[in-house]
């Protein structure tokens, strides 16, 4: 039994299909649900922690089915969601605290202090919430969501808004959680954090996974080097041998080819004889960035992103 499956699970406000047709398992892994604002990965989540009812299809968690059973559910799992959660007026301790009470959990003073040793906030675990970073706020509501022993963990969007030395905190400590046997369901936006520290991802593009996979085979399968060129003035495309052209946005463009190396003179020829100042040119390996504009054609724009809402968290967030 995986710790998460999902079969055709989709989801539809009125008539915009926000998930469509999901099928997925996940166990024991980081999984991450990768996509642009407004791809579904929300929607997801609320659906498989029985927040949200799907329109179509169905999922378990540890076996139990998310819309007959819960309870259950409710039981193995626990929901970091994107928006914080924790009450800066009180300090870090008495947030757990309260939380441990509400699940009724048994000596629930060590409990607490466990968690918030896991989090690494013991000793900053009596001053107030609102003297804490983002990053601390965040790894509080992750000591809360362990206080119940969770099977399986859902975070929407764990390091938005956070610096990058906080956001490789959060991620060793979801790593720490996942070899300790979790199964860990995040979603992200930030491509390269998935590339580095999630197992497998699924990168979904409005309501649909386009692609699934660890981001190495992912990144294998595209079997192309990279050459991004940094110059002045547009290039009229004409074909280079061995050489796609993937685009122009502002004063870079990017090509793939199968091999890098053979293709950079051809390049660096075709832009000159095209009578453009080339400022560099360089060759890297894919990303999952690649991958998604691989998958989906171009960078899609976020669908109804809501400015003024993002703003409010971050607000919050610090
Ligand atoms: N409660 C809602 N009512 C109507 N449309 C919604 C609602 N929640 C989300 N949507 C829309 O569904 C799509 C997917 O949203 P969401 O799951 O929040 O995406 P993500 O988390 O990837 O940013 C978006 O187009 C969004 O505008
Ligand atoms: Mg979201």
């Amino acid at each position: 039994m995986n710790a998460i499956e999902t079969t055709n699970l989709t989801k539809y406000y009125d008539s915009l299909c926000a998930v469509d047709h999901l099928t997925l398992s996940v166990n024991n892994e980081i999984f991450g649900m990768l996509g642009p604002n407004g791809s579904g990965k929300t929607t997801t989540v609320l659906m498989l922690t029985t927040l949200l009812h799907p329109t179509e299809g169905s999922a378990t968690v540890c076996g139990h089915d998310v819309t007959r059973e819960g309870e259950q559910v409710r039981k193995k799992l626990s929901y970091v969601p994107q928006d914080m959660a924790v009450d800066i007026k009180l300090t870090g301790r008495e947030n757990v605290l309260f939380f441990a009470k509400l699940y009724g959990i048994q000596n629930p003073k060590d409990k607490v202090d466990e968690v918030l040793g896991v989090m690494e906030l013991s000793d900053r675990a009596d001053d107030l919430v609102k003297t804490y970073s983002g990053g601390m706020r965040r790894r509080l509501e992750l000591a809360q969501a362990l206080v119940h022993q969770p099977a399986v963990m859902f975070l929407d969007e764990p390091t938005i808004g956070l610096d990058v030395a906080a956001r490789k905190k959060i991620w060793e400590h979801i790593g720490m959680l996942r070899n300790n046997g979790m199964t860990i369901f995040v979603t992200t936006h930030y491509m390269d954090e998935a590339d580095k520290y999630c197992d497998r991802v699924g990168i979904i593009s409005k309501g649909k996974i386009v692609a699934l996979d660890s981001p190495s085979a992912l990144k294998s399968k595209l079997m192309k080097d990279v050459i991004t060129a940094k110059v002045s003035g547009s290039f009229t495309a004409q074909p280079i041998e061995g050489v796609r052209l993937v685009g122009q946005k502002d004063d870079e463009i990017t090509f793939t080819a199968e091999n890098g190396k053979e293709a950079l003179p051809l390049i660096a020829k075709a832009l000159s004889d095209n009578g453009m100042k080339v400022h560099s040119l360089s060759l890297r390996e894919p990303t999952l960035d690649d991958v998604f504009i691989d998958a989906v054609g171009s960078h899609e724009e976020p669908r109804h992103f809501n400015d003024h809402q993002f703003r409010m968290m971050l607000h919050r967030r610090h």
